[in-house]
């Protein structure tokens, strides 16, 4: 996450980190409602297939809905950003955030609920591609990197909390997401209770400034200065001449820059390939379905809740493992380490998933209590190597891989990609979990085997190279 560049550094010394990080972190916001969004469905799900009646399908549509509005919100961000200003879009994000917040909130239909999860999904892909876009304009070079990796430590803080709030609602409710707690049920609690981080995303994007790179490109060259010497300090002729520099390098996202011989340039096929293993581990079963997921195999709701909470926070600790360790050993070797982390603690969590026995006549799996220990501990020693890899280097190479030429096109297409794939395991897992447990694991499996392979033989070493030096050798290295 250092940044070699040598006239980075030349003004490092003078930047004020503090100012500049809190307007880093006010950006982050944007991740921290993506986490909480996408996540704080968990603990709900179990009482909306109660309250509606519906089946496992419907459930899984419901949840799913939300991730296909944030693969069209992640493909008209950067549109939108350039058009009207990344605030604006920010601002946009947030007002789409508190509106699908109320909405769900008193949802009268299965489908109304899935329609404002649609409108909060938007909103989740456009901060997914918002707040790094922000962040690394805003930030001085030399701390570029640790900066951005602010935006997956909001994400999972993001999903610890809305698991917190979930356990502590499900709670005061006497351990039930359907119970009543005052004029609303818990579960329309846990789906409301965004609107404060909402509302307090829209203040903080009020606040903050403008993105120096999109005055400069807008010919409000002197308000960028302003902005420049708030938040950076240092020599502030020469940002805006960096500044110049790279807009007359840059190009507005066409699909057609990102084409190539085999129908897309390879780095764009390795950037969306690897979005793509992110999700088809399965890493989102544990952060959408685990309530249900221990559910079924016989742990108590308050409980699995609470165990919820406990997957958020090793994911939070993976995380500040991983930003530690992300320039020091490499993204590659990182990738690997997680692929075969995963790899074996995904078989473990299927083959202990294969001892529940059914009892009675709904279908209803439990775990003895030493196979639910070894579930336990293999789904959070999953959660654990995921963290500690795949979270935060696919969204740090997904910034940095591309060439200058190609970022913003390329960067739209895989993060799309990554929430399509998410779609895809989000909506299916209810009918896997019905059809076979284990069954669904080894699959996850299957593809932390197959993600090690692609990475050892495709994935190119970035660290330490400077952003300019990797479009040189684009249509082979990644
Ligand atoms: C990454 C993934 C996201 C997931 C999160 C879990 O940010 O992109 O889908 O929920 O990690 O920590």
């Amino acid at each position: 996450m250092t940044n070699p560049d040598p006239d980075a550094a030349k003004s490092a010394g003078e930047v004020n980190i503090v100012h500049v990080t809190l307007i880093a972190a006010a950006a982050a916001m944007g991740g921290f409602l993506f986490g909480y969004d996408s996540s704080v469905i968990n603990g709900a799900v179990p009482a909306i297939e109660e309250a509606f009646g519906v089946g496992s399908a419907v459930t899984g549509f419901t949840v799913a809905a939300a991730l296909l509005g944030s693969a069209v919100g992640a493909m008209i961000a950067g549109g939108l950003a350039d058009r009207f200003g990344r605030i604006r879009v920010m601002q946009v994000a947030a007002v789409l955030f508190a509106i699908s917040a109320i909405g769900s909130a008193v949802p009268f239909a299965v489908w109304d609920l899935a329609f404002w999860r649609v409108i909060g999904g938007v909103a989740i892909g456009i901060a997914s591609v918002i707040a790094p876009t922000y962040i690394a304009e805003v930030s001085p070079p030399a701390y570029r990197g640790r900066l951005a990796s602010l935006q997956q430590l909001a994400i999972v803080l993001g999903i610890a909390i809305s698991q917190l709030v979930n356990f502590v609602l499900a709670a005061a409710a006497g351990g039930s997401a359907s119970n009543q707690l005052g004029f609303l049920q818990a579960w329309q609690w846990m789906l409301g209770v965004e609107l404060v981080p909402a509302l307090l995303y829209l203040v903080l994007s009020v606040v903050i400034p403008e993105s120096p790179r999109y005055l400069v490109r807008t010919g409000r060259e002197s308000r960028a200065r302003a902005v420049l010497a708030e938040v950076e300090g240092g020599d502030v002729e020469y940002r805006i001449r960096e500044i110049h520099n790279a807009l007359g390098r840059e190009t507005r996202p066409r699909l057609r820059d990102v084409t190539g011989k085999f129908g897309l340039l390879p780095i764009v096929w390795i950037g969306m390939a690897l979005s793509a293993f992110q999700q088809l581990v399965g890493i989102n079963v544990i952060f959408y379905y685990s309530a249900s997921l221990w559910q079924s195999v016989g742990v108590q709701e308050s409980n699995s809740l609470l165990l919820s909470l406990f997957t958020s926070i090793v994911n939070i600790i993976g995380t500040f493992i991983a930003i530690g360790l992300v320039d020091k050993i490499g993204r590659k070797p990182l990738l690997l380490i997680g692929s075969a982390g995963m790899a074996v603690a995904l078989g473990t969590t299927s083959y202990a998933f294969s001892h529940a026995t059914v009892s009675g006549g709904g279908g209803q799996a439990d775990l003895s209590f030493a196979w639910g220990a070894v579930a336990l501990a293999s789904a959070s020693t999953f959660v654990l190597f995921f963290a500690l890899s795949w979270g935060v280097v696919v969204w740090v190479l997904l910034g940095e891989m591309f060439p200058l030429r190609v970022r913003a096109a390329a960067m739209a297409v895989a993060t799309a990609t990554q929430w399509v794939a998410n779609w895809l395991v989000t909506v299916t897992f209810p009918s896997l979990r019905d059809w076979s447990l284990p069954g669904t694991y080894m699959i996850y499996t299957a593809f932390a085997v197959i993600s090690f392979v692609f990475v050892w033989r495709f994935v190119a070493e970035t660290k330490g190279k400077t952003l300019e030096s990797m479009g040189r050798d684009e249509r082979t290295s990644a």
